[in-house]
């Protein structure tokens, strides 16, 4: 049940909050939009036309943003692309904030290609889990998916990841027709594996991916399937901890199975994030295409973080619930125009 605008301006004093009642403390920030692989549940076969340099956030700009942010209440920040490695100096900028947000939650979501070298880093600034996109443990699957071979060298880096202490999640895109049938590889990883193997739904974000009413594979579907194949015990986490999926424990394993139902079962009401585009476009909702540039703002001379940090919150009022417009979304057409390369996922 969300909250009425009266219970929210109680409860919300100071720290950033929607009118639902929502406290926003999740900033997600897309660095890049720029990515060695082309996943086909994310960029379209189309040439993606990548945002020009002078447009992209410099990082000293991202500091800033993140300074107002924290100071408005944000305690998790993750680090999105594109492939955010794919972006020099993106382990220079994981160092910076690490030195002046020192008690951050510090994230990243990665394909897993670029990051080996910088495995040490990552402990070094000790980012709380990496989120590992990997939707397929076949070969063949995985460069189908992907357009690239690298499976060899992703299953080399969540090798390393887990030998660093780091922790781990993977990321399948649910697909029928494509990794459905390789459900019992999933449940066998989060059986021998000390990760959170989590299957999402795919979404239709952005024309022109492979999204369709014959590649979706319901959450509900995948989890009766996986219960024949393992005992899964449900965790009892709050959702605020446990984020939008329903985790279980794989009874006798090491690691557990998660499901994110993004399109068959909404989340809206416990959403706590803010995305940020690599341009500098402030996003409120996956699924609403409304974006409140910030990046003028930013480069203009006389611009005060107490501008900024109200541009902020206005667009958090406005903060939707996702699932309405989902709702109302024309059959057979995407939720929103961007792709997901273009938002971080
Ligand atoms: N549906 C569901 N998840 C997606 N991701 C990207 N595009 C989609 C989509 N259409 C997720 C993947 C990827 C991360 C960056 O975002 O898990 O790993
Ligand atoms: Fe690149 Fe990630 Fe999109 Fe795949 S999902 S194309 S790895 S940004």
């Amino acid at each position: 049940m969300l909250a009425s605008s009266s219970q929210t301006s109680q409860r919300c004093s100071g720290a950033l909050c929607d009118s639902h009642g929502r406290r926003v403390q999740y900033f997600r920030l897309s660095i890049t939009d720029r990515c060695n692989l082309r996943c086909l549940y994310c960029r379209s076969q189309i040439q993606h036309k990548f945002i020009p340099h002078p447009q992209v956030l410099r990082y000293e700009e991202i500091l800033r943003l993140t300074h107002i942010m924290v100071a408005a209440g944000t305690r998790k920040l993750r680090l999105t692309g594109g492939e955010p490695f794919a972006r020099k100096g993106c382990d220079r900028l994981l160092l910076m904030l690490r030195e002046r947000f020192p008690t951050l939650d510090l994230r990243l979501t990665t394909n897993g290609t670029l990051v080996e070298p910088y495995i040490p880093l990552l402990k070094r600034v000790g980012v709380g889990a990496v989120n590992l996109s990997l939707d397929s443990f076949n070969r063949e699957t995985f460069a189908h998916v992907t357009g690239r071979d690298f499976l060899p060298a992703v299953l080399s880096t969540l090798d390393s990841l887990l030998s660093a202490g780091i922790s781990v999640k993977l990321n399948a895109v649910a697909m029928r027709g494509i990794n459905d049938r390789q459900l019992d590889d999933f449940v066998h990883a989060a059986r021998t594996l000390p990760v959170d193997v989590r299957f999402i739904e795919f979404m239709p974000m952005g024309n022109g991916t492979l999204w369709g009413p014959e590649t979706f594979w319901p959450a509900d579907e995948i989890y009766r399937d996986a219960s024949r194949l393992a005992e899964l015990r449900p965790e009892t986490e709050r959702r605020e901890h446990a984020g939008p999926a329903r985790m279980f424990k794989v009874a006798g394993g090491k690691g557990r199975l998660g499901f994110i139902s993004a399109v068959s079962s909404h989340f809206c009401s416990t959403c706590n994030r803010l995305r940020l585009t690599c341009d500098g476009h402030l996003r409120t909702c996956l699924f609403d295409d409304r974006e409140y540039p910030l990046l003028e703002l930013l480069r203009r001379q006389d611009c005060t973080d107490a501008e900024l940090d109200q541009v902020v919150r206005q667009a958090c009022l406005h903060k939707p619930i996702g699932a309405e417009i989902l709702k109302q979304r024309v059959q057979g057409k995407a939720v929103a125009e961007k792709q997901m390369v273009g938002i971080g996922g």
